[in-house]
Protein backbone atom coordinates (compact mmCIF):
# COMPACT_ATOMS: atom_id res chain seq x y z
CA UNK A 1 0.00 0.00 0.00
CA UNK A 2 1.27 3.26 -0.69
CA UNK A 3 0.64 5.77 2.31
CA UNK A 4 1.82 9.24 2.66
CA UNK A 5 0.62 11.42 6.39
CA UNK A 6 -0.24 14.98 5.10
CA UNK A 7 -0.21 17.54 8.19
CA UNK A 8 -1.98 20.61 7.72
CA UNK A 9 -2.66 23.71 10.17
CA UNK A 10 -0.63 22.26 13.11
CA UNK A 11 -2.76 19.33 13.61
CA UNK A 12 -5.01 17.97 10.81
CA UNK A 13 -3.95 14.82 9.41
CA UNK A 14 -5.02 13.57 5.97
CA UNK A 15 -3.55 10.61 4.17
CA UNK A 16 -3.12 9.68 0.61
CA UNK A 17 -3.31 5.83 0.06
CA UNK A 18 -3.05 4.10 -3.34
CA UNK A 19 -2.07 0.80 -4.97
CA UNK A 20 0.94 0.52 -6.55
CA UNK A 21 -0.49 -2.36 -8.91
CA UNK A 22 -3.19 -0.41 -10.57
CA UNK A 23 -2.18 3.20 -9.83
CA UNK A 24 -5.69 3.83 -8.00
CA UNK A 25 -5.64 6.17 -5.47
CA UNK A 26 -7.92 8.12 -2.19
CA UNK A 27 -7.70 10.82 -0.59
CA UNK A 28 -8.63 10.75 3.40
CA UNK A 29 -9.81 13.98 5.33
CA UNK A 30 -8.47 16.09 3.05
CA UNK A 31 -8.18 20.10 3.87
CA UNK A 32 -8.73 22.89 1.67
CA UNK A 33 -5.69 24.36 2.00
CA UNK A 34 -3.40 21.75 0.74
CA UNK A 35 -5.61 20.54 -2.17
CA UNK A 36 -2.20 20.76 -4.37
CA UNK A 37 -0.53 18.73 -1.73
CA UNK A 38 -2.78 15.83 -2.19
CA UNK A 39 -2.83 16.53 -6.37
CA UNK A 40 0.87 16.61 -6.40
CA UNK A 41 1.63 13.94 -3.94
CA UNK A 42 -1.06 11.55 -5.98
CA UNK A 43 0.90 12.12 -8.93
CA UNK A 44 4.37 11.78 -7.68
CA UNK A 45 3.39 8.11 -6.85
CA UNK A 46 1.55 8.00 -10.50
CA UNK A 47 -1.80 7.70 -8.49
CA UNK A 48 -5.15 8.46 -9.90
CA UNK A 49 -7.25 9.55 -6.83
CA UNK A 50 -10.55 7.78 -6.99
CA UNK A 51 -12.43 8.44 -4.07
CA UNK A 52 -12.06 11.56 -1.68
CA UNK A 53 -13.30 10.36 1.76
CA UNK A 54 -14.05 12.18 5.11
CA UNK A 55 -14.55 10.27 8.09
CA UNK A 56 -16.57 12.32 9.73
CA UNK A 57 -18.75 16.07 8.86
CA UNK A 58 -15.55 17.91 10.19
CA UNK A 59 -16.43 20.82 12.52
CA UNK A 60 -12.72 22.16 12.78
CA UNK A 61 -11.69 22.30 9.26
CA UNK A 62 -12.66 22.79 5.89
CA UNK A 63 -13.14 19.53 3.92
CA UNK A 64 -11.60 19.38 0.64
CA UNK A 65 -13.43 16.31 -0.49
CA UNK A 66 -15.78 17.67 -3.01
CA UNK A 67 -12.98 20.44 -4.51
CA UNK A 68 -10.75 17.37 -5.29
CA UNK A 69 -13.70 15.07 -6.38
CA UNK A 70 -15.22 17.61 -8.60
CA UNK A 71 -11.63 18.45 -10.45
CA UNK A 72 -10.40 14.86 -10.18
CA UNK A 73 -13.62 13.30 -11.92
CA UNK A 74 -13.39 11.18 -8.43
CA UNK A 75 -15.93 10.63 -5.87
CA UNK A 76 -16.96 12.37 -2.71
CA UNK A 77 -17.22 9.27 0.19
CA UNK A 78 -19.18 9.27 3.54
CA UNK A 79 -21.29 7.47 5.86
CA UNK A 80 -25.04 6.92 4.91
CA UNK A 81 -25.43 9.47 7.81
CA UNK A 82 -23.80 12.26 6.75
CA UNK A 83 -25.88 15.13 6.08
CA UNK A 84 -24.06 16.80 2.95
CA UNK A 85 -25.91 16.66 0.52
CA UNK A 86 -22.69 16.56 -2.31
CA UNK A 87 -21.61 12.98 -1.34
CA UNK A 88 -21.68 10.72 -4.32
CA UNK A 89 -21.13 7.22 -2.42
CA UNK A 90 -22.48 6.90 1.01
CA UNK A 91 -21.57 4.05 3.10
CA UNK A 92 -23.04 1.27 5.58
CA UNK A 93 -21.02 -0.17 8.07
CA UNK A 94 -19.42 -3.09 6.36
CA UNK A 95 -18.98 -1.82 2.90
CA UNK A 96 -16.04 -2.03 1.29
CA UNK A 97 -14.36 0.52 -1.31
CA UNK A 98 -11.99 -0.80 -3.89
CA UNK A 99 -8.67 1.18 -4.33
CA UNK A 100 -7.12 -1.26 -6.77
CA UNK A 101 -6.33 -4.34 -5.22
CA UNK A 102 -6.46 -2.04 -2.24
CA UNK A 103 -9.64 -2.71 0.27
CA UNK A 104 -11.07 0.19 2.63
CA UNK A 105 -13.47 -1.12 4.77
CA UNK A 106 -16.37 0.78 6.24
CA UNK A 107 -16.84 0.38 10.14
CA UNK A 108 -20.00 2.51 11.53
CA UNK A 109 -18.13 4.20 15.08
CA UNK A 110 -20.54 7.13 16.07
CA UNK A 111 -19.81 8.72 18.74
CA UNK A 112 -17.75 11.62 18.09
CA UNK A 113 -20.10 12.28 15.50
CA UNK A 114 -23.11 10.68 14.25
CA UNK A 115 -21.49 9.81 10.83
CA UNK A 116 -18.04 8.83 12.01
CA UNK A 117 -16.58 5.96 10.16
CA UNK A 118 -12.97 4.17 10.50
CA UNK A 119 -11.87 2.39 7.26
CA UNK A 120 -9.83 -0.73 8.11
CA UNK A 121 -7.24 -1.91 5.47
CA UNK A 122 -5.82 -5.76 4.88
CA UNK A 123 -2.33 -5.37 3.66
CA UNK A 124 0.97 -7.50 3.14
CA UNK A 125 2.61 -5.18 5.20
CA UNK A 126 -0.12 -5.65 8.01
CA UNK A 127 -3.19 -4.35 8.74
CA UNK A 128 -4.06 -0.07 9.41
CA UNK A 129 -7.11 2.00 10.30
CA UNK A 130 -7.97 5.26 9.53
CA UNK A 131 -9.71 6.33 12.63
CA UNK A 132 -10.86 9.89 12.00
CA UNK A 133 -11.37 11.47 15.33
CA UNK A 134 -13.06 8.18 16.73
CA UNK A 135 -9.41 7.31 18.30
CA UNK A 136 -6.29 9.66 17.98
CA UNK A 137 -2.89 9.18 19.72
CA UNK A 138 -3.31 9.15 23.32
CA UNK A 139 -6.78 10.82 23.13
CA UNK A 140 -10.23 10.58 21.46
CA UNK A 141 -12.11 12.65 19.53
CA UNK A 142 -14.94 15.02 21.77
CA UNK A 143 -18.36 14.43 22.20
CA UNK A 144 -19.86 17.87 22.69
CA UNK A 145 -20.42 19.08 19.15
CA UNK A 146 -23.31 18.76 17.23
CA UNK A 147 -24.47 15.07 17.49
CA UNK A 148 -21.34 13.85 19.70
CA UNK A 149 -22.61 10.77 22.00
CA UNK A 150 -20.07 9.64 24.50
CA UNK A 151 -22.30 6.39 25.21
CA UNK A 152 -22.53 5.71 21.48
CA UNK A 153 -17.98 6.35 21.33
CA UNK A 154 -17.81 4.10 24.37
CA UNK A 155 -19.30 1.34 22.17
CA UNK A 156 -17.83 2.21 18.93
CA UNK A 157 -14.42 1.94 20.80
CA UNK A 158 -14.77 -0.92 23.08
CA UNK A 159 -17.41 -2.65 21.56
CA UNK A 160 -15.41 -2.72 18.08
CA UNK A 161 -12.44 -0.57 17.45
CA UNK A 162 -10.41 -1.92 20.57
CA UNK A 163 -11.39 -5.37 19.01
CA UNK A 164 -9.36 -5.07 15.94
CA UNK A 165 -5.65 -7.09 15.95
CA UNK A 166 -3.54 -4.80 18.45
CA UNK A 167 -0.82 -5.07 15.93
CA UNK A 168 -2.95 -2.80 13.64
CA UNK A 169 -1.41 0.59 12.96
CA UNK A 170 -3.67 3.68 13.53
CA UNK A 171 -4.00 6.99 11.44
CA UNK A 172 -5.99 9.30 12.88
CA UNK A 173 -7.59 12.71 11.62
CA UNK A 174 -5.66 14.87 14.13
CA UNK A 175 -2.13 14.59 16.01
CA UNK A 176 -1.35 18.28 17.59
CA UNK A 177 2.51 16.61 18.82
CA UNK A 178 3.66 15.76 15.30
CA UNK A 179 3.75 11.72 17.14
CA UNK A 180 4.24 9.31 13.79
CA UNK A 181 2.06 6.49 14.54
CA UNK A 182 0.74 3.91 17.20
CA UNK A 183 -0.90 0.63 17.27
CA UNK A 184 -4.31 -0.47 18.59
CA UNK A 185 -2.41 -2.35 21.29
CA UNK A 186 -0.69 0.53 22.05
CA UNK A 187 -3.27 2.45 22.76
CA UNK A 188 -5.31 0.31 24.79
CA UNK A 189 -2.75 0.40 26.92
CA UNK A 190 -1.01 3.70 27.24
CA UNK A 191 -4.19 6.02 26.23
CA UNK A 192 -5.54 7.30 29.38
CA UNK A 193 -8.88 7.84 28.16
CA UNK A 194 -9.46 4.33 27.35
CA UNK A 195 -7.98 3.39 31.12
CA UNK A 196 -12.03 4.21 31.68
CA UNK A 197 -13.29 0.96 30.99
CA UNK A 198 -15.93 1.30 32.96
CA UNK A 199 -19.13 2.69 30.65
CA UNK A 200 -20.46 5.18 33.51
CA UNK A 201 -16.78 6.08 33.83
CA UNK A 202 -16.03 7.08 30.51
CA UNK A 203 -18.65 8.72 29.82
CA UNK A 204 -18.61 11.36 32.87
CA UNK A 205 -15.32 11.52 32.12
CA UNK A 206 -16.20 12.73 28.48
CA UNK A 207 -18.88 15.06 29.70
CA UNK A 208 -16.54 16.63 32.22
CA UNK A 209 -14.30 17.69 30.02
CA UNK A 210 -14.37 21.39 29.00
CA UNK A 211 -12.67 22.42 25.31
CA UNK A 212 -13.24 25.12 23.73
CA UNK A 213 -15.15 25.06 20.65
CA UNK A 214 -13.18 24.98 17.52
CA UNK A 215 -12.25 28.29 16.08
CA UNK A 216 -14.30 27.62 12.64
CA UNK A 217 -17.32 25.89 14.27
CA UNK A 218 -19.94 27.21 12.68
CA UNK A 219 -18.62 28.08 9.53
CA UNK A 220 -16.48 24.85 9.60
CA UNK A 221 -19.81 23.28 9.74
CA UNK A 222 -22.09 25.35 7.42
CA UNK A 223 -19.60 24.66 4.84
CA UNK A 224 -18.91 20.73 4.87
CA UNK A 225 -22.12 19.98 5.44
CA UNK A 226 -23.23 22.28 2.26
CA UNK A 227 -20.81 22.14 0.21
CA UNK A 228 -20.84 25.79 0.17
CA UNK A 229 -18.17 28.15 0.11
CA UNK A 230 -16.35 29.26 2.84
CA UNK A 231 -15.86 33.02 3.51
CA UNK A 232 -12.21 32.81 2.39
CA UNK A 233 -13.25 31.24 -0.38
CA UNK A 234 -15.44 33.52 -2.08
CA UNK A 235 -12.65 36.44 -1.26
CA UNK A 236 -10.24 34.07 -2.94
CA UNK A 237 -12.82 33.85 -6.16
CA UNK A 238 -13.26 37.42 -6.17
CA UNK A 239 -9.59 38.36 -6.20
CA UNK A 240 -8.79 36.19 -8.65
CA UNK A 241 -11.52 37.28 -10.91
CA UNK A 242 -10.23 41.25 -11.36
CA UNK A 243 -7.17 43.05 -11.41
CA UNK A 244 -5.81 45.24 -8.85
CA UNK A 245 -4.15 48.68 -9.44
CA UNK A 246 -1.58 49.79 -6.68
CA UNK A 247 -1.80 52.70 -4.60
CA UNK A 248 1.24 54.03 -5.99
CA UNK A 249 -0.46 53.91 -9.44
CA UNK A 250 -3.60 55.12 -8.01
CA UNK A 251 -1.92 58.00 -6.66
CA UNK A 252 0.16 59.19 -9.71
CA UNK A 253 -3.13 59.03 -11.81
CA UNK A 254 -4.95 61.39 -9.43
CA UNK A 255 -1.91 63.53 -9.61
CA UNK A 256 -1.84 63.83 -13.17
CA UNK A 257 -5.61 64.83 -13.20
CA UNK A 258 -6.31 63.01 -16.25
CA UNK A 259 -10.21 62.34 -14.91
CA UNK A 260 -9.80 59.19 -17.18
CA UNK A 261 -10.85 56.42 -14.18
CA UNK A 262 -13.49 57.01 -11.59
CA UNK A 263 -12.64 56.17 -7.74
CA UNK A 264 -15.59 53.84 -6.24
CA UNK A 265 -15.43 54.79 -2.71
CA UNK A 266 -18.07 51.58 -1.47
CA UNK A 267 -17.92 52.13 2.49
CA UNK A 268 -20.79 53.16 3.96
CA UNK A 269 -21.55 56.91 4.68
CA UNK A 270 -19.81 57.81 8.30
CA UNK A 271 -16.70 56.36 6.67
CA UNK A 272 -17.00 58.14 3.26
CA UNK A 273 -17.04 61.48 5.64
CA UNK A 274 -14.38 61.34 7.47
CA UNK A 275 -11.82 61.06 5.15
CA UNK A 276 -11.59 59.48 1.28
CA UNK A 277 -9.73 59.32 -2.08
CA UNK A 278 -9.91 63.38 -3.41
CA UNK A 279 -12.65 63.07 -5.79
CA UNK A 280 -13.81 59.84 -5.02
CA UNK A 281 -17.25 58.49 -5.68
CA UNK A 282 -19.57 57.52 -3.16
CA UNK A 283 -21.99 54.35 -3.79
CA UNK A 284 -21.77 51.81 -0.50
CA UNK A 285 -21.37 48.19 -1.44
CA UNK A 286 -25.15 46.95 -0.24
CA UNK A 287 -26.75 49.80 -2.75
CA UNK A 288 -24.09 48.71 -5.85
CA UNK A 289 -26.51 46.34 -8.18
CA UNK A 290 -29.51 48.57 -7.91
CA UNK A 291 -27.76 51.66 -8.23
CA UNK A 292 -25.33 50.70 -10.88
CA UNK A 293 -27.55 51.58 -14.16
CA UNK A 294 -28.38 55.21 -13.35
CA UNK A 295 -24.44 55.38 -11.69
CA UNK A 296 -22.69 54.21 -14.61
CA UNK A 297 -24.43 54.14 -17.86
CA UNK A 298 -21.08 53.67 -19.82
CA UNK A 299 -19.86 49.76 -19.17
CA UNK A 300 -16.42 50.81 -20.70
CA UNK A 301 -15.71 53.19 -17.98
CA UNK A 302 -12.58 52.50 -15.86
CA UNK A 303 -13.48 52.30 -12.15
CA UNK A 304 -11.15 51.83 -9.28
CA UNK A 305 -13.24 50.45 -6.33
CA UNK A 306 -12.12 51.27 -2.84
CA UNK A 307 -13.38 50.45 0.84
CA UNK A 308 -11.58 50.13 4.41
CA UNK A 309 -9.23 47.21 4.25
CA UNK A 310 -9.66 46.19 0.71
CA UNK A 311 -11.93 43.07 0.71
CA UNK A 312 -15.40 44.67 0.09
CA UNK A 313 -13.83 46.74 -2.58
CA UNK A 314 -12.38 43.31 -4.22
CA UNK A 315 -16.20 41.70 -4.33
CA UNK A 316 -17.52 45.22 -5.32
CA UNK A 317 -15.35 44.65 -8.39
CA UNK A 318 -15.59 41.14 -9.06
CA UNK A 319 -19.75 42.01 -9.37
CA UNK A 320 -19.26 44.91 -11.64
CA UNK A 321 -17.03 42.73 -13.78
CA UNK A 322 -20.12 39.67 -13.20
CA UNK A 323 -22.33 43.20 -14.38
CA UNK A 324 -19.95 44.09 -17.49
CA UNK A 325 -18.19 46.61 -16.20
CA UNK A 326 -15.04 45.11 -17.85
CA UNK A 327 -12.50 47.87 -16.89
CA UNK A 328 -13.90 47.89 -13.18
CA UNK A 329 -10.62 47.04 -10.67
CA UNK A 330 -9.87 47.20 -7.12
CA UNK A 331 -7.25 49.24 -4.48
CA UNK A 332 -4.87 46.78 -3.71
CA UNK A 333 -5.13 47.93 -0.10
CA UNK A 334 -7.87 49.97 1.35
CA UNK A 335 -8.17 53.24 2.91
CA UNK A 336 -6.62 52.00 5.74
CA UNK A 337 -3.49 51.27 3.88
CA UNK A 338 -3.86 54.67 1.82
CA UNK A 339 -3.96 57.01 4.81
CA UNK A 340 -0.73 55.00 6.78
CA UNK A 341 1.46 55.49 3.12
CA UNK A 342 0.30 59.26 4.00
CA UNK A 343 -1.30 59.52 0.77
CA UNK A 344 -3.88 62.77 -0.27
CA UNK A 345 -7.25 62.22 1.43
CA UNK A 346 -10.14 64.82 0.85
CA UNK A 347 -12.97 65.48 3.37
FE1 LIG B 1 -13.69 15.89 13.95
Amino acid sequence: MILETITVGGGCRSYVVGCPGTSVGAVIDPEISAVERYKGIASRHGLTLRYCIDTHTHADHFSAARTIARALGAQVVMSHLSPAPFVDLRLDDGDMLLVGDLRLQAMATPGHTADSTCLIAHTSGGDHVFTGDTLLIGGTGRTDLPTGDPDKLYDSLFGRLLKLDPATQVHPAHEYKGREGTTIGEEIKTNPRLQKTDRAEFVAMMRALDIKAPTHLTEALRVNMSGAKSVAQLLGEAASSVPFMSMTELSARLAARQNDLIVLDVREREQFDAGHLPGAMFLPRGQLELRVNDAFPDPTVRIVAVCEFGKISTLAAATLRSLGYMHATALDGGMKAWREAGLAVEK
